[in-house]
């Protein structure tokens, strides 16, 4: 498969982007303001996240996409761009069966504003039509309504729960699995594209 173009991708309030070494201080600052709720889900996200977590963090992110393992995305605001809002990302679970995951996290001062619904069906735009994904997942902690209703809001199934599927603080949590397949995406496709609200050509870069 080729590689996926490191290109930004827009919808109505954001560019997606790979990231670059120099986003390493607004990523801090993105997860030091939003550290209680990434805390609660998300294994990397310890108290005292740091610098040096993050310069990591972009190293990892641009080798994983040069090695086609994992997509990265920073969502800035398209009118704010040098302020992190937050991470989305795009992976293959499995190539060969064209199965690929999506997760994400959005600033604690930005949430319930629509934007992982947005920035998530940007997302699908990809795994669907660039990355050519028959299914795609969302995996989510049992417990965490805000990501249940973007995966609900997406028009995602709810397919079952993985007991025990990731530790977090020292704790296992069972993790609700969601699935959504190309056809039901391409049979609602307007509404993805209204989530977007624009198409990549329409944006001036
Ligand atoms: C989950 C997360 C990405 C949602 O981002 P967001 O930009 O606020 O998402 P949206 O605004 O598109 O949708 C959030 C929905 O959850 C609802 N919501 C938020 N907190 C909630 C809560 N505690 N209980 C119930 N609903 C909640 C919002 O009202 C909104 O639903 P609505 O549109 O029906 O009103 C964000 O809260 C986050 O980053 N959380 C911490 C990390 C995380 O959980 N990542 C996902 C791992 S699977």
């Amino acid at each position: 498969m080729d590689d996926l173009s490191t290109d930004p991708r827009f919808s109505r309030r954001f560019v997606l982007r790979p990231f670059r070494r120099r986003d390493a201080d607004e990523m801090v600052a993105a997860v030091q303001v939003s550290q209680m709720e990434l805390n609660k889900w998300l294994p990397w996200a310890h108290l005292g996240y740091s610098k040096g977590d993050a310069v990591n963090y972009i190293r990892d992110s641009v080798r994983s996409w040069r090695e086609e393992r994992a997509y990265d995305l920073a969502i800035r605001k398209l009118d704010e761009p040098d302020r992190h809002i937050g991470n989305i990302s795009v992976w293959f679970v499995s190539r060969s069966f064209k199965t690929g995951e999506i997760g994400y996290w959005v600033r604690t001062d930005e949430t319930a504003n629509g934007i992982a619904t947005e920035v998530a069906a940007r997302a699908l735009q990809i795994a669907f039509e660039e990355l050519k994904m028959h299914r795609v997942i969302l995996r989510i902690a049992v417990g965490n309504r805000a990501s249940e209703r973007v995966a609900e809001k997406l028009g995602f199934f709810r397919e079952g729960i993985l007991r025990e599927e990731i530790k977090v603080r020292g704790e296992w949590l069972d993790h609700s699995v969601w699935g959504l397949l190309e056809h039901e995406y391409r049979k609602n496709i307007g509404f993805y594209q209204g989530l977007i609200g624009v198409t990549d050509e329409a944006v001036e870069t």
